[in-house]
């Protein structure tokens, strides 16, 4: 029988200082640290950095999420880490990516620009459910562009 399959969404200010080049080099140290790890576990999912806020959705064996998780939350690099949802799931949703990098959209600019302004997120399940759902339709539209 196969393990069941859990889906965890967070967001967290960022931490890294310095200019928007630095900041950029740094996020995409931590995205190739992510796909090596992630790959390694079986953790797949998908990670949104806009507006100095970052959301990730993390997904696979409950047991290789916490210790991942666990890890992210220690990192000085972020801070202020909100966990909106940590539940089970019937299918993963980014079975193609260890961690896919979702640049600046416009559907992020707009699901950003409430916590920006510092209203933050419902920490609730229906707030976990539609940022999951604009990251996965923002990684689908990446990916059919790319292809
Ligand atoms: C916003 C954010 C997201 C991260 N996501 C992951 C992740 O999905 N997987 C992972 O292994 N590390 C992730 N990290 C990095 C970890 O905090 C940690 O630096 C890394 O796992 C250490 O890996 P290493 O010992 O292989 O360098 C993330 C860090 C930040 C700030």
């Amino acid at each position: 029988m196969t393990r069941p399959l859990y889906r965890l969404v967070y967001y967290s200010r960022n931490r890294i200082a310095g200019a928007p080049g630095d900041v950029a080099q740094t996020v995409q140290g931590i995205l190739r640290a992510s796909q090596r790890n992630n790959f390694e576990v079986g953790v797949t999912g998908a990670l949104l950095f806009n507006a100095g806020i970052f959301a990730q959705v993390l997904e696979g064996r409950q047991d290789s999420i916490s210790a991942t998780f666990e890890r992210i939350q220690r990192d000085p690099r972020h801070g202020d880490v909100h966990v909106l949802g940590f539940e089970q799931t019937s299918a993963p949703s980014f079975p193609n990516w260890s961690m896919a990098y979702l640049g600046r959209s416009r559907e992020a600019e707009n699901l950003f620009g409430s916590i920006a302004a510092d209203s933050g997120f419902r920490p609730d399940s229906l707030e976990s459910e539609r940022i999951f759902r604009i990251m996965r339709e923002i990684a689908l539209e990446e990916e059919s562009a790319a292809a």
